[in-house]
């Protein structure tokens, strides 16, 4: 079964996404975290996606697709995957059609309103990807489950994120409508209630497609 995981920059996709993850043995296939793990080795695709994350603009579409067409021949994708992040724009979308095919979407709207604090004030851990908000960290730097330093996603600044969330906006979210069109849409609110209540109704949905 393959998912795709929709929805606007903080929404909770990577939150969700490493949920589902484990519940239904699907591997976890993030764009971010294939960006920032270039960026952290310095390799051409990481220099290049750079430039345009540190902005809050796509990096672009031949370079993403490539990443996940390949991506998605490994052997830990045999019985399918959670795709967090991709597709992000209707040429995205379409080329997925091409190469896989997508038999749930699970789409998280959330008011915009909620997203600047949760992401500006998210730190991350360097080590195990868990993230936190600072507010309840009490001024400690390191993560409570492994240990590891925690760090600020250089994305997460007012000025980005404002040009992330209108990204979002104007390419993003028109794919709520294309999946909507394809009757394999499943939507879902974000609030305010901890990540573990929406997981809960995710669950409860995934459950009738997958067991
Ligand atoms: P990416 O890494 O995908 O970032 P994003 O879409 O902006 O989303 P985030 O990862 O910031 O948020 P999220 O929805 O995963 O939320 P999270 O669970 O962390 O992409 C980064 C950049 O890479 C893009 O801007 C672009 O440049 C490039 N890129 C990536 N994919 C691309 C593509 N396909 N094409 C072109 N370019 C691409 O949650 C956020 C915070 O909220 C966390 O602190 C979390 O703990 C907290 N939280 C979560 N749920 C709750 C809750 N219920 N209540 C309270 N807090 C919560
Ligand atoms: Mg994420």
């Amino acid at each position: 079964m393959n998912i795709i995981l929709l929805g606007a920059p903080g929404a909770g996709k990577g939150t969700q996404a490493t949920k589902i993850s484990e519940r239904y043995h699907l591997p976890h296939i993030s764009t971010g975290d294939i960006f920032r793990a270039n960026i952290k080795n310095q390799t051409e695709i990481g220099m290049l996606a750079k430039s345009y994350i540190d902005k809050g603009e796509l990096v672009p579409d031949e370079v993403t697709c490539a990443i996940v067409k390949d991506r998605l021949t490994w052997e830990d994708c045999k019985n399918g995957c959670l795709l967090d992040g991709f597709p992000r724009n209707t040429f995205q979308a379409e080329e997925l059609d091409k190469f896989a095919k997508i038999d749930a979407v699970v789409n998280i709207n959330i008011d915009f309103s909620l997203l600047m604090d949760r992401l500006c004030g998210r730190r991350v851990c360097k080590e195990c990807g868990e993230s936190f908000h600072v507010s309840t960290l009490n001024g400690a730097t390191t993560c409570s489950r492994c240990g590891g330093e925690l760090y600020q996603r250089k994305d997460d600044n007012p000025e980005t994120v404002k040009s992330r969330l209108d990204v979002y906006d104007a390419q993003t979210a028109p794919l709520i409508d294309y999946y909507t069109k394809k009757g394999i849409i499943l939507n879902f609110t974000g609030t305010e209630a901890p990540a573990s209540v929406l997981f809960e109704e995710v669950a409860a949905v995934l459950d009738q497609k997958i067991r």
